[in-house]
């Protein structure tokens, strides 16, 4: 079983790659399914049919489906977020600001994943690909199992020892035991997920940028943010590439030359994993055959399913007085170092390369100490700032 999931910034392509994915994984004989998490669906569009929120057939070996949200929402946390609502009116809140602040942040995240991992726990795919939401969204997404697993063993913690010691009149006024016991359960069914999601073997997440700095930037702090959470990177997609054919006036001119600098700083941040490109088209890829021609010149003949890259491309362990940050440099064995900070960038600079990194907050007040490099990996050791000692 395999799951692929795009990130990437806002209107960069990832539907239209994902689609592509599943189209042709799907031609190459396995059974997929493209999901579409993003609350703002337009995988129907891209596919050019109408979807629902169980998966339809779109072609042979091919479903997709767009998550209903609120029917989701209902299966997931049941009579949960009603019955909020109705405490918050009799505590005063109008009734349209009670049903708004009933749904806890994460909760439709929660009812989101829970629906992947039934998916994939069916047994009915070989393949699910995940359309998600813009990066924010779904990092916040992915970074919810860790987090709610967390709460939900605190909570429990919390009501136990609370049971024990208050009287009957206290015990009275805590929370309805039963929003707990639901916690709990979601909790429990995240963590089966959480080790799919992160398993290598089976789950790759791929950054999708088009050329721009700005697009970049992003996709760097999708990079570190993957690595913090375990979640395996085995690709980078550049989408929307100009083809040097397409020039022959000065707007089109900059434009590539703009691009072919951007692509140069992809690459070197990226160094460790494979890139792929697809051509920017003058129409949209839209509908099956449209998405299998897109899917074959941006992998070729290689089958988009395969694990493409395995390895974490950083790394952040804790030490003594700080963290060790390990980056992935293959092909750079040795050469003149250099490692500069300014605010959550770390700027390193070796054998006439220069690489950018998003650092993670918790390094962000921390200083490089002096960095080392060997056997193909950068290791920088983050101390507080002298003076802070
Ligand atoms: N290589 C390409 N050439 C031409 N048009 C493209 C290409 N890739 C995507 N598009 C078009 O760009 C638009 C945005 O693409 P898409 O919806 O796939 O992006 P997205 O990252 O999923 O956006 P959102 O963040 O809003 O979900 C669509 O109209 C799509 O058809
Ligand atoms: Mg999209």
């Amino acid at each position: 079983m395999r799951l692929i999931l795009y990130v990437g910034k806002g209107g960069v392509g990832k539907t239209t790659v994902a689609a592509a994915t599943a189209v042709r994984a799907a031609e190459l004989g396995q059974r997929t399914l493209i999901v579409s998490t993003d609350i703002a669906h337009s995988l129907a569009d891209v596919l050019g049919v109408d979807l629902g929120s169980e998966p339809t057939e779109v072609s042979r070996s091919l479903c997709a489906e767009e998550i209903n949200i609120l029917d989701e929402m209902r299966r997931t946390w049941g009579k949960l977020p009603g019955e909020l609502s109705d405490l918050l009116r009799k505590k005063g809140a109008s009734p349209i600001q009670a049903d708004e602040l009933a749904i806890l942040p994460g909760m439709e995240e929660v009812a989101v994943l829970i629906t992947l991992g039934r998916r994939i726990r069916s047994g009915a795919y070989d393949c699910v690909v995940v359309d998600a939401a813009p990066t924010g969204e779904t990092i916040r997404l992915l970074s919810l199992p860790e987090s709610l697993q967390w709460y939900a063993e605190r909570i429990l913690e919390w009501r136990n020892r609370l049971q024990h010691l208050a009287g009957p009149l206290l015990r009275g006024a805590l929370p309805d035991l039963s929003i707990l016991d639901v916690l709990a359960n979601v909790g429990d069914r995240l963590k089966d997920l959480r080790s799919i999601l992160t398993d290598p073997a089976c789950s790759s997440y791929r950054p999708v940028l088009t050329a721009d700095r700005v697009v970049l930037k992003e996709a760097r702090r999708a990079e570190t943010y993957l690595n913090i959470f375990d979640y395996p990177i085995d690709a980078v997609i550049v989408n929307r590439l100009l083809v040097s054919s397409q020039t022959g006036n000065a707007f089109f001119d900059g434009l590539l030359a703009r691009q072919n600098a951007v692509v140069s700083d992809i690459e070197r941040s990226f160094a460790a994993l494979p890139l792929f490109r697809a051509p920017w088209w003058p129409e949209e890829p839209v509908g099956t055959p449209s998405l299998s021609t897109f899917a074959r010149q941006l992998f070729g003949d290689r089958d988009p399913t395969e694990v493409m890259y395995v390895g974490p491309t950083q790394r952040i362990e804790p030490t003594d007085n700080g963290y060790l940050l390990t980056i992935r440099m293959p092909n750079v064995e040795s050469g003149k170092l250099s490692v500069r900070k300014r605010g959550d960038a770390l700027f390193i600079d070796v054998a006439n390369t220069r690489r950018e990194i998003a650092l993670p907050r918790a390094l962000v007040p921390l200083e490089p100490a002096r960095a080392r490099l060997r056997a193909g990996r950068l290791e920088i050791p983050f101390v507080p700032k002298q003076g802070n000692l």
